[in-house]
């Protein structure tokens, strides 16, 4: 079989970077994957990895879990795709429905992009207003909405990440610090015309940064005061923190809700939903259009339902055996870190982590920023060195998966000590 270096020499020919999504690049080429099973890939020059990128979160339940994967199979008997209503369309909403009672009513979609899409383009028929907030650090997907970074020059107005966006969308997203009500409150004294504000319950997308005590029930007073609809980006939180998500954490009800990764554990599946009068704006009875070929196909409604059902029956067991590995895991790396006089700050919350090289609490972008880029590179390659694989960025968060061993583990923690030493250097 063709090695990874040839593989990407190959690639590099044919497909933009070599790579089909820009943050599975990183330098001088990244492996190759020939399989996966449990908690671990197997790349084609022979070597293998736990996996703790776990597909940036999708992978809840580790790679191929026996009963999606038998669940699926029987689909493929039946069929792949109809565009034509079936039973399990509705199975599966209201599977998810009672898990996260704030979706009432419920649009299958494909990816994470498209919820968000669909969730502010009904924020704005809803309210008949123009504007949205989101916050800096916070990703929602790749569509021109979204994909804008607080401006230099006029505060809170937002700049496109991408050439080939257009201004004129991206100067209607307004751009808050994460943390910062006092921000997010002064602006929505300001501008009447904001249709909704779109946040990650816990942002999962620049390293991870929690929010402060009452920085979320303070954002869904202040929305609820002012009409504005408040959307919950539970793409990452979404059946990881719990099988309500992060509103069930929080206890907080958003408007409007959208689903993704854990969702399908590995198949592609999403969702946005929310109150019934929202939800009903969409076409064809409602204004607000949004439509696509491969919604609600057969394949991935099948790992949904079989997905959320899993992790259901699972839950008494799944949510505690994740949190106890992460704080475990967690509580490991900091002591290795304190003991090596290496300054750095962890921040956690269920099965998820990362590491931050600074002397400095991590609350919002400006604050991530300030962390040692070149060790974490080296934390990276170090552990890659050593058979762990997580994102190759420090704006990424570390995941555990249920198939995560107490011996994997135990590999785990020895490979962060040696990486961690390569780090101090
Ligand atoms: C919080 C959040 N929202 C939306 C998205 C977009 O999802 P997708 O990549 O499935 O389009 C992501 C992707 O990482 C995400 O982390």
């Amino acid at each position: 079989m063709a090695s990874s270096k040839n593989l990407f020499t190959r690639a590099k020919k044919i497909i933009p970077s070599g790579i089909n999504s820009p943050v599975r690049y990183y330098p001088p080429y990244p492996f190759f994957v020939k399989k996966a099973k449990g908690s671990v890939m197997w790349d084609v020059d022979g070597k293998n990895y736990l996996d703790y990128c776990n597909a940036y979160g999708a992978l809840l339940l580790g790679h191929r879990p026996k009963e999606i994967i038998a669940d699926v199979k029987k689909q493929m008997d039946r069929g792949t795709l109809y565009c034509a209503p079936t039973e399990l369309e509705v199975n599966l909403s209201e599977l998810i429905s009672g898990n996260y009672p704030s979706m009432e009513k419920i649009r299958l979609v494909n990816t994470g992009s498209e919820a968000t899409m669909t969730a502010i383009r009904l924020a704005r028929g809803f309210t008949k207003k123009k504007k949205i907030i989101k916050f800096e650090g916070c990703y929602h997907g790749a569509h021109d909405y979204v994909l804008v970074k607080a401006g230099s020059g006029a505060a809170h107005i937002g700049m496109s990440v991408s050439e080939g966006s257009l201004d004129e969308v991206s100067k209607n997203t307004l751009v808050v610090q994460y943390n910062n009500f006092h921000e997010l409150q002064s602006l929505l004294e300001q501008d009447d015309d904001i249709a909704a504000v779109i946040v990650e319950p816990v942002l999962a997308n620049m390293g991870l940064v929690l929010p402060e005590k009452d920085f979320l029930n303070d954002m869904r007073k202040i929305t609820l005061e002012k009409n504005i609809v408040l959307i919950f980006d539970e793409v990452v939180t979404g059946f990881r923190m719990s099988p309500g998500g992060a509103q069930k954490y929080f206890s907080i009800k958003p408007d409007v809700t959208t689903l993704g990764k854990a969702l399908g554990n590995g198949f592609p599946i999403a969702a946005v939903g929310g109150k019934t009068e929202i939800m009903d704006m969409l076409s064809p009875e409602g204004k607000v259009y949004q439509a696509s070929t491969y919604a609600g196909n057969p394949i991935s409604v099948s790992a949904g339902i079989s997905s959320v059902k899993t992790m259901n029956k699972l839950k008494s067991k799944l949510y505690p055996k994740l949190e106890k590995n992460c704080a475990n895991l967690v509580s490991a790396i900091h002591d290795l870190a304190s003991d090596m006089k290496i300054p750095h700050r962890i921040n956690s919350i269920s099965s998820m982590f990362q590491i931050f090289f600074t002397d400095d609490a991590v609350v919002d972008y400006s604050s991530a920023k300030k962390s040692d880029m070149i060790k974490f590179k080296k934390l990276f390659e170090g552990l890659l060195k050593n058979g762990v694989f997580i994102a190759p960025s420090q704006f990424e968060t570390v995941f555990l998966s249920y198939a995560h061993s107490k011996d994997d583990l135990k590999e785990t923690i020895a490979a962060y000590e040696k990486a961690l030493q390569v780090v101090k250097q």
